[in-house]
């Protein structure tokens, strides 16, 4: 790399290079490549250096692994503070995880993930062009923890373009933030995108009023007897510190509230452009058009530290595992269990022994419908699912029915999508041996009252399992105060790699269950005369499992912890308002799935218009839509349509992109044929 600085610039502006007793700028650029890629650790620029990179706009060629002097308690990773970082460049580049220990839980430090560090240093990095290939030579910053990582959240932190601006306020420092309080300026971030309006300020005063009234701990309720930044429109903003605020599937949305009355600003739990540098494939363009990804409930874009881990994974651990004494096969099954151990903390399982790694959703039901179905369920028994499932929540128990005998029974949805209680209560009786929900509709996108439903199912005897694959990337999960049985996702659908998902079952319950699938792995012993199984999980992992992948969903999973679930879950539920208020807008657009308790998935349909048409007219704006019937069928003919169109949405997504939706498909309302 050669660095084109004036040399009085490096050298302090003292005069000629010579006569400074400095050497000339050809050695001075030489030396200063030899230094950049010769890099031991992390470097800590001389402050003389930044200044000059800042100001010349070299920052771009920087190499990565560098880090700012960040002071202590801050921000050390490098984007902010440099501003012209290449789009995508992870904190610690592949290579710079220490040889031999798993980086899964130290692969970003904070401001990779869009949360907003309290850092003068942690100024957004200009949109710019990914870089083509990251070093692999590099070595690491310091591991930042995920339970370092979660001190972040306590502290209401907060965003500034400017470097000079102070850090996150407090009571006693209002006064300098007083240029929050202006919607047009130029200095502060701006609330995650609203533009002009923001929901996430109303979600977080009407659906918290009570903690608007009273600060609780875990949040920050700022307000100034002056009326400062804090205090606009005689309201006092509540800002969302961290997990404590556990906003749940328990929001409702509203269905006659128009987001734009709200006048003031407030800064998001997150930067959304943050977030989206850390996903490269944001940065593509379809149809000459920056892409729009509203297709995240069939899969969900993967973050650079998901992406480099996995590659880390293939250059320095790659092995089979549990099976040799040598040093990689210690390497990938330290990984791969780790990403166990970190799918247990996620969902709040006891133990990773409950934890079974599958290829997804789909293979997870089958998983108990071959296990656990076929030993507890018989002829007369009786399977219980919803209205609202997904193809693989309904063909695992047809199928089981069919070989058994047993009986599947449905419960029905209101005219809004949502489960009737009461007759799931009617269809639950002795003969009742399994509930199998989903806890968010892939369809409708509404939210199912599992709790409830697990614990009517255990009050008649029944075990229950929950399809988390839409659910558990929109709220926190904790499987044990659901008191679920089994809990079933699929990592792609929480920002990790396709090919590999999870089991979640109670180990008392495993521990019973038989196998499904023999071979290697799975055995204690063979003779020819018999076979020894394993317990949990290895009893349920025959054969080379998807090792990498899981690995991959382990770096997923820390990522999202270290954005904060409470923090998406707010930032998402501000979205769908947001697009929901916007569709209902369009004259002739019918939405399917109108319950109160919605995730991020709306679904449609535009007279005049077949599905697939819509979908391909928002494709060539780069908007990316499912249209189709979403492998759920009965739920669709129960609308009396075979087929809609599916926006869903994740924590990248912005406002700006649904006003883009919106205006095509206004467009498209508005040339309708007759
Ligand atoms: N289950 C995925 C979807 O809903 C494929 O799109």
């Amino acid at each position: 790399m050669t660095i084109q600085t004036p040399i009085s610039d490096v050298s302090g502006g003292t005069g000629h290079p010579e006569a400074s007793g400095l050497p000339d700028l050809a050695s001075l650029n030489r030396l200063a490549g030899e230094f950049f890629a010769q890099l031991p650790g992390v470097v800590q620029l001389a402050p003389r250096v930044l200044p000059v990179l800042r100001t010349t706009g070299l920052a771009s060629g920087l190499p990565v692994g560098l880090s700012t002097d960040a002071p202590e308690g801050m921000s050390s990773s490098l984007p902010g503070g440099l501003g012209t970082l290449p789009t995508g460049l992870p904190v610690n580049p592949p290579g710079s995880f220490p040889v031999g220990r798993p980086p899964a839980s130290s692969v970003a430090a904070p401001a990779g993930t869009g949360i907003l560090v309290p850092s003068p240093l942690s100024a957004p990095a200009a949109p710019s062009v990914a870089q083509p290939s990251l070093s692999s030579s590099l070595p690491s910053a310091a591991p930042v923890s995920v339970s370092s990582l979660a001190d972040t959240h306590g502290t209401a932190p907060y965003y500034f373009l400017d470097y000079d601006r102070p850090a996150a306020p407090s009571a006693g420092n209002l006064d300098q933030f007083a240029s929050l309080a202006d919607p047009q300026s130029s200095i502060a971030a701006q609330s995650g995108q609203l533009p002009g309006q923001d929901p996430l300020v109303l979600l977080l005063s009407e659906l918290y009023p009570d903690l608007a009234a009273s600060p609780v701990a875990g949040t920050t309720a700022v307000s100034s007897a002056s009326g400062s930044a804090y205090d606009a429109g005689g309201r006092t903003l509540v800002q969302p510190a961290g997990p404590s605020l556990s906003p749940s599937f328990e929001q409702p949305l509203s269905w006659d509230r128009a987001p734009n009355h709200i006048q003031y600003q407030a800064q998001p739990p997150f930067d959304v452009h943050a977030i989206r540098r850390d996903f490269p494939i944001l940065s593509e363009r379809v149809n000459g058009r920056p892409l729009v990804w509203f297709d995240n409930a069939a899969t969900t874009q993967k973050p650079q530290a998901v992406i480099d881990r996995i590659s880390y994974f293939y250059a320095h651990e790659n092995s089979n595992i549990h099976r040799a004494a040598h040093e990689l096969a210690a390497r990938a099954t330290d990984a791969y269990e780790g990403a166990r151990n970190t799918v247990a903390r996620f969902i709040g399982a006891k133990s990773s022994g409950e934890i079974i790694f599958v290829r997804g959703t789909t293979e997870g039901i089958n998983l108990v419908a071959q296990t656990f179905g076929k030993q507890q369920i018989g002829a007369g028994d009786e399977i219980i699912i919803s209205h609202l499932e997904h193809h693989a929540n309904i063909v695992p128990w047809q199928q089981l029915a069919d070989q058994t005998g047993a009986r599947l029974r449905v419960i029905p949805v209101d005219d809004t999508g949502q489960i009737l209680l009461d007759e799931y209560r009617k269809l639950l009786n002795p003969r009742t041996k399994l509930v199998s929900v989903t806890q968010v509709s892939n369809a409708l996108g509404t939210v199912t009252p599992v709790k409830q439903i697990i614990d009517l199912g255990h009050q008649a005897g029944a075990r229950v399992m929950i399809d988390g694959a839409q659910g558990l990337s929109h709220a926190s999960v904790n499987v044990q105060q659901l008191d679920a049985d089994f809990y079933v996702f699929s990592g792609h659908k929480i920002f990790g790699p396709t090919g590999i998902g999870v089991v979640y079952g109670k180990q008392e319950l495993l521990d019973q269950l038989p196998p499904w699938q023999g071979g290697g792995n799975m055995i204690a012993d063979v003779t020819f005369e018999r076979t020894q199984y394993q317990p949990a999980p290895a009893r349920f992992e025959a054969g080379t499992g998807n090792i990498a992948d899981a690995v991959g969903l382990g770096a997923a999973l820390e990522y999202v912890e270290r954005i904060g679930m409470a923090n998406i879950a707010l930032y998402e539920h501000g979205l769908l308002e947001y697009a929901t208020h916007g569709l209902l807008s369009i004259p002739g657009l019918r939405l399917i799935g109108t319950a109160q308790n919605k995730a991020s998935v709306s679904s449609f349909v535009l007279s005049g218009y077949k599905t697939g048409e819509v979908g391909h007219a928002l494709n060539q704006e780069g908007i990316a839509v499912r249209s189709g019937h979403h492998c759920a069928q009965p739920i669709l003919r129960r609308f009396g349509v075979e087929a809609s169109v599916r926006p869903s949405l994740a924590f990248y997504n912005t406002c700006e992109e649904i006003d883009h939706m919106i205006a095509v498909l206004r467009r498209l309302a508005g040339s309708r044929r007759s």
